[in-house]
Order: structure tokens, then C-alpha cells, then sequence
């Protein structure tokens, strides 16, 4: 559209620009002819030039206004930029690798489940993916949940079952503040998800704590240095140092295979569906794409004979000759 409005318009500047060329033949007679064109010419001139000066002027002003990012917080305050890994359980044809989701669990419990709560995770989630049903009895029955308000109305203490979820280590927020300097170590379940930069930012964050703080850094009392930490300063100290949990695969347990490990399974407890999801998206590609295939197939076979047709045009002979006979009957008609 735009494209032929185009060519119209560049046709049209053909048609006056050839007038204007003929305009000396036809007028060379008047007096004014010289004076004429010489305006014409500077008219265009000056519409052209105006039109360019107000385009780039308005495109100038357009990005003056808009053109730049405009940022709530400074690159300190957002924290710095999580580094892109190829993280294998996110390709779309990959799936979790259970081994490390099963040391990811483990660093959990050693590490992380003294301040953060999993609160969504129950025990049954575990079996098939992480553990065996024995197993994740047995981790269940582990700690004790209450009963159901009794005859008396008292209610007791429980060994867990599979369908309880995972204790937390506070009895509430207020505890967990108080325990922490008055920092809420947030719940892990959903924080891969939670978190811009999602696997990134957390394995950076808990790999990211340099020795000392840099020069020039400003560290509150009671917090650590951390750059991707947006403000720098958290509340949670590092806590994974190379050798701190013992796997029972014999990985060796450093800093950033245990970061790589608890990742993977936060994103997992984040997203337990994802290897399902993945599985049902291969499903419907290869059902739509047989259906695609077919379905040009059939538009093929249906359009065939009307695509591959020709058309004749043959007059009826009988009209012919009765032109003839009428045309004959004329000229003798007129002859008379
Ligand atoms: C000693 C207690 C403690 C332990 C152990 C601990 N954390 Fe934390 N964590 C905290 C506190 C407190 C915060 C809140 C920090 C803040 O808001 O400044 C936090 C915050 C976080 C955050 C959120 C950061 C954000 O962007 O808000 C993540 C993710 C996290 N911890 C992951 C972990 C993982 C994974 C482990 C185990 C490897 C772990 N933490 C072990 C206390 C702890």
C-alpha cells in the first residue's frame, strides 16, 4: 500500500515536473514566464527543505522525549547483572537430571532448610523424582506434624506421612525476623520463578560473594557484600563453601556444583510440571505437524483438477452460420 501510494506520488512529481518542462513552449509569448519558474522551482525548494527540517525535527524531538531507558533505580540499587548460564534442564529438549535434583534436596536440608522454608514441597512430590517411597517415608516420619483436634479437643503430635509438607524452621515470620537481624529469609519454593534472571541470579548469588567487600563499598552493619543482590547489601551471609555437604554420589561438593545442584532443584520444586510440560509440547508438535502435512495433502488433491484445467472457447457453429445468412440477406436487400 504504502509502496504504490509511493510510486503515485513519485509519478505525480514526474507529471508536474513535466509541465513545469513544457510551460516555456506554450506560454513563451507572456512577459511573466521567467519570473514564473524561477518561483516554481524556488517553491519546491523551500516545500522540500521544510519538509526534511520538520521530519528530522520531529524525529529528534520524538527521541529527546522517549528515547531513552528510563530507570527507577540506579544499576547499584537493581544489583549487577546475573551472568547467562546454559543451564541443560531448561532446554526445551532436556529434561531434570533427577541425580541432581537428588544432591540439590540434600543441600537444602544441610544448608538451607535451618532458615528457609519450603513450605509447598510435600513429601509425596519427592517419590518417583527425588526418592523411593520408603524413602521418603521414612524422611517424612522424621519430624512430627498434629492431629486432628481428639474427643477432648487436644491434639497431639503425629509422625509425618507423604501427604505433609515439608516443615518450616520458624514458627512464623515474626521468629524467623528475630533470628535473622530482621531479615525474612523468603520461602524457596517458588523463588526460581520469583526472582528476575530466575536460575541465573540465585547461582550467582550464592557464588558472588567476594572475600572482602571493594573499595569504596558502602556495607551496613549486619549485612553482606553481594553485587547481584539488588542494593548490594544483604542479610544472609555466604553459605556454601567448597566441601560443606558430603554427596552420597561422590560429586565432588564445591561451591559451584553445590550452587548448580540446589538451583536445579529450587527450579524444580518452582516448577515441577516443566518435564511433563515439555513432553506434552514434543506430543502436540508431532500431532499438529502430521495434521499439517495431511491437511496440504488434501488442499492438493482437492484443487488438482481445477488447478490444472483449460479452458477453451469454442463458438457454436450454427450462430456463425446464421450470421452469414443474415449478412447475405442484407446486401441483397440493399442491392435492390
Ligand atoms: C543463616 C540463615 C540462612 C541460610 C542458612 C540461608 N539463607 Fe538464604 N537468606 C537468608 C536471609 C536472612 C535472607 C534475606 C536477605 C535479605 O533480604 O537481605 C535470605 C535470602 C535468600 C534469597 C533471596 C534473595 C533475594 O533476592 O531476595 C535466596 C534465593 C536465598 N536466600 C537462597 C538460599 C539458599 C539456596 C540457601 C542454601 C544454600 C540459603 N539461602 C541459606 C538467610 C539464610
Amino acid at each position: 500500500m504504502l509502496a504504490r501510494s509511493c510510486v503515485r506520488q513519485a509519478s505525480s512529481v514526474g507529471a508536474v515536473a513535466r509541465q513545469s518542462l513544457n510551460r516555456p513552449a506554450t506560454r513563451a509569448f507572456t512577459n511573466s514566464s521567467g519570473t514564473a519558474e524561477a518561483s516554481s522551482v524556488w517553491r519546491n525548494a523551500m516545500t522540500g527543505g521544510a519538509a526534511t527540517v520538520l521530519a528530522v525535527g520531529s524525529i529528534a524531538w520524538y527521541y529527546h522525549m522517549f528515547g531513552h531507558s528510563v530507570h527507577a533505580m540506579t544499576p547499584a540499587e537493581e544489583g549487577l547483572h546475573p551472568t547467562k548460564y546454559p543451564w541443560e534442564h531448561v532446554k526445551f529438549y532436556k529434561t531434570y537430571d533427577a541425580a541432581a535434583l537428588r544432591r540439590g534436596f540434600q543441600v537444602y536440608r544441610e544448608v538451607c532448610a535451618s532458615c528457609h522454608s519450603l513450605s509447598r514441597i510435600p513429601y509425596r512430590t519427592l517419590v518417583g523424582t527425588l526418592m523411593t517411597v520408603d524413602e521418603a517415608k521414612a524422611l517424612a516420619e522424621e519430624n512430627e506434624y498434629d492431629t486432628e483436634p481428639n474427643d477432648q479437643g487436644d491434639i497431639e503430635q503425629r509422625p509425618g506421612k507423604l501427604s505433609d509438607y515439608l516443615p518450616s524452621p520458624y514458627k512464623n515470620d515474626e521468629a524467623a525476623r528475630a533470628a535473622n537481624n530482621g531479615a525474612l529469609p523468603p520461602d524457596l519454593s517458588l523463588i526460581v520463578k520469583a526472582r528476575h534472571g530466575g536460575c541465573d541470579y540465585i547461582f550467582s548469588l550464592l557464588t558472588g560473594y567476594p572475600e572482602e567487600p571493594p573499595a569504596g563499598a558502602n556495607v551496613q552493619e549486619g549485612l553482606n557484600f553481594n553485587p547481584y543482590f539488588p542494593g548490594t547489601g544483604i542479610a544472609m551471609a555466604r553459605v556454601l563453601y567448597d566441601g560443606l555437604v558430603e554427596y552420597e554420589d561422590e560429586t565432588p561438593a564445591t561451591t559451584s556444583q553445590m550452587a548448580k545442584d540446589i538451583v536445579e532443584f529450587l527450579n524444580w520444586a518452582a516448577e515441577p510440571e516443566a518435564d511433563e510440560r515439555k513432553k506434552m509440547g514434543w506430543k502436540v508438535l508431532a500431532a499438529t505437524g502430521v495434521l499439517f502435512a495431511l491437511s496440504v495433502w488434501v488442499k492438493r488433491y482437492k484443487w488438482t483438477p481445477i488447478k490444472t484445467r483449460k479452458l477453451f472457447y469454442n463458438p457454436p457453429a450454427i450462430a456463425q452460420k446464421d450470421i452469414a445468412t443474415r449478412l447475405s440477406e442484407l446486401k441483397a436487400n440493399t442491392r435492390q
